[in-house]
């Protein structure tokens, strides 16, 4: 008998005319306007209906000046770095760049271990930026001057073998080229300084340092020294060698950076040697590592990442990381109370009552959003926070229908999960979400908090299986089958409180093209009209950041796949007349996603990095020369920089 699947129960149409009626209900202000019943094929008049209480509004106000008066630029295909009149890019950092001290120059046919580990990695992904000068943690109003000189932190996510050696065989690398990959993982710390408007590195700074898949680190928290997480070579469940797949991350006040392993599954091979009797096997295919040889094949030369024989070391991946950028002699932590899974973003802000409160996703289709709140306050000494992440309270979200939502607490002894102890929380993460009844999001991604409104805002990238064969159907949150486009939700903690336990929210934004009817875009209440004349069509946002008006900046990955242009940053509103109105910023290169964006204090600097820049070719004909245009050399992953020509700040006139 064929499943009915929720794509024949509930038609999007259904759950936008939900999404009416609550907004009806919360805010009073469509109370005028009957819950429609609308019709197959016609979202654009839901659309337009769920905006009709603004319209007035933004009709009037569309062409005044707000803060983003940038001339957005529109999809382009090209192999360069595009952004609007009257502002610049500049290539800051590239894979390969010499960081340490003696660190030879980038040279793609003499590359060891050893010069990788000294040079900048390959695949940047989350940037922060770090102001020297400046003392942690800020008092309360205090802001960071205008700062020339400061520390960024990359993450260097992933690598692409393919477009790093010559004549690379797919799926069989040689020993040397898996240490160079290992090596190319990890975070580069780098001082910069700015010169006349001009940021540039300092190379052999005593800050910089490379941090690789082999830099040890430290558990801390209530998972440390579990038995899951010992090891032949580490029996005390303390002790770990790198970090992998760090994606996105956060940065904390009292100025240390926190770096998220994500799909950390990918770098260990043959589950399916582990005996079905043994309850890890069933924890690891929850968590999707391979059932036979990994693709880097890193389990043929060192047996750490082989699972018929070290079933445990891939519980020691997956966790978010702390790492103190003023001090590169200092052990990176891994923080066991934020719990395991493929971890994107580490955004952390604070309660009401001086908490540090963490956000953090699961970027799986089907899973969670997640928060830990801190049990004790910042303290106003520094070094008496980093402990700080080791004790508290994580949480699940549950998004539920009528727009409220709660945050379901992960202890041990409570509820649905009275038979677990806290470190098999922390290590089987999912598993415990799924006990407790969370919601399962269309791949959670980077999660921020609005320095003007408070207001958290979440990015769900897409999900092409939602509402397909077997699989979840639509709800609320994720109203969108076959998600190709994503979406974000704007949520606000009741009190305007992060520790709060529960929550509203609302769709803020469904992706796509609001000329295309077919993708059933939402631009925050704009009517179809609005959207389709003033909307830059975005798909599968990502990364995202806040400039200090409290505009949101959204980096895409997986443009191309869905709409005609490369991936790149926009930015949006979220308040006043034109809150929705989407205006691209900037178009990146070809086979690229946009990864990482961050606006510093002073609204002058927007870094970008570009990550995987020719990805779906190889070295031997690159689709992209990102950044140097030079035939001899590869497309290289980089840091751009991007400022106005004039230097004021890249918001405003
Ligand atoms: Fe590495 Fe979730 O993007
Ligand atoms: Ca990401
Ligand atoms: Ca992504």
């Amino acid at each position: 008998m064929k499943t009915k699947t929720t794509l024949e129960t509930e038609t999007f149409e259904e759950v936008v005319a939900r999404r009416i009626e609550r907004r009806s209900f919360l805010k009073g202000m469509l109370a005028a306007v009957p819950v429609m019943v609308v019709s197959a094929g016609s979202l654009g008049n839901a659309s337009q209906v769920v905006g009709q209480a603004r319209n007035k509004a933004v009709n009037s106000a569309v062409n005044a000046s707000g803060t983003l008066t940038f001339k957005p630029i529109g999809l382009d295909r090209l192999d360069a770095v595009k952004v609007p009149q009257n502002y610049v890019s500049n290539t800051l950092l590239r894979w390969g760049d010499p960081i340490l001290n003696g660190a030879p120059a980038f040279d793609i046919s003499n590359q060891t271990k050893q010069t990788q580990s000294q040079q900048f990695g390959y695949n940047c992904d989350f940037v922060a930026y770090f102001p020297l000068e400046v003392t942690f943690p800020l008092k309360e109003g205090e802001e960071i001057a205008v700062s020339n000189r400061g520390i960024l932190t990359v993450n260097h996510e992933y690598v692409n073998p393919e477009l790093m050696f010559p004549g690379y065989t797919g799926g069989a690398p040689t020993l040397s080229q898996a240490e160079v990959t290992i090596a190319a993982h990890g975070m580069s710390v780098v001082e910069i300084q700015r010169t006349n408007g001009v940021w540039s590195y300092i190379q052999n700074s005593s800050y910089n340092r490379r941090i690789t898949g082999e830099t040890p680190m430290q558990f801390t928290g209530a998972a440390a020294g579990d038995d899951l997480l010992k090891t032949t070579d580490d029996p005390t469940g303390t002790q770990v060698l790198g970090m992998f797949n760090n994606c996105g991350g956060g940065f904390t006040p009292w100025g240390t950076v926190l770096t998220a392993e994500e799909n950390f599954n990918q770098y260990f091979g043959n589950r399916n040697a582990i005996p079905d009797s043994d309850p890890r096997k069933a924890i690891h295919a929850r968590y999707g590592l391979p059932t036979g040889a990994s693709e880097l094949k890193y389990e043929t030369f060192f047996p750490r990442f082989n699972l018929a024989t070290n079933p445990n070391e891939a519980f020691r991946f997956g966790w978010i990381v702390e790492i103190d950028p003023y001090n590169p002699n200092w052990t990176p932590k891994k923080r066991t109370a934020l719990g395991r899974f493929k971890h994107e973003a580490a955004t952390v802000t604070k309660s009401a009552d001086n908490r540090a409160v963490v956000y953090t996703g699961d970027d799986e289709r089907f899973d969670y959003m997640y928060k830990f709140v801190s049990r004790n306050p910042i303290s106003p000494v520094r070094e008496e926070n980093f402990d700080i992440l080791d004790s508290g309270t994580l949480y699940v979200a549950k998004f539920n229908d009528d727009g409220t939502g709660t945050w379901i607490p992960l202890v041990a002894g409570q509820g649905a999960l009275s038979g677990w102890t806290q470190a098999q929380i922390l290590i089987n993460t999912r598993g415990a979400g799924d006990a407790v009844g969370a919601t399962k999001m269309d791949r959670p991604e980077d999660i921020e908090r609005n320095p003007v409104n408070g207001k958290v805002y979440a990015a769900f990238t897409n999900n092409t299986q939602r509402g397909t064969t077997g699989l979840p159907g639509t709800n609320a949150a994720n109203p969108r089958p076959v998600n190709r486009h994503g979406h974000i939700i704007e949520i606000l903690e009741n009190n305007n409180d992060a520790g709060a336990g529960s929550f509203t929210w609302e769709i803020f934004m469904l992706c796509g093209n609001p000329r295309n009817l077919g993708d059933r875009t939402y631009f925050a209440g704009l009517n179809s009209v609005t959207a389709r004349r003033f909307v830059s069509p975005l798909s599968c946002p990502d990364n995202i950041s806040f400039d200090s008006s409290g505009n949101l900046w959204i980096a895409t990955d997986g443009m191309p796949s869905n709409l005609p242009g490369n991936d790149g940053i926009f930015a949006v509103a979220t308040e006043g007349a034109e809150r929705g109105i989407v205006k691209q910023f900037l178009s990146s290169v070809i086979g690229c996603e946009t990864a990482g964006l961050f606006i510093t204090q002073d609204d002058r600097t927007l870094f970008v990095t570009i990550q995987h820049p020719g990805e779906g070719t190889t070295l031997a004909n690159p689709s992209s020369r990102f950044p140097d245009y030079n035939q001899q050399m590869p497309p290289r992953p980089s840091v751009v920089v991007i400022t106005k020509t004039n230097g004021s700040p890249i918001i405003g006139s």
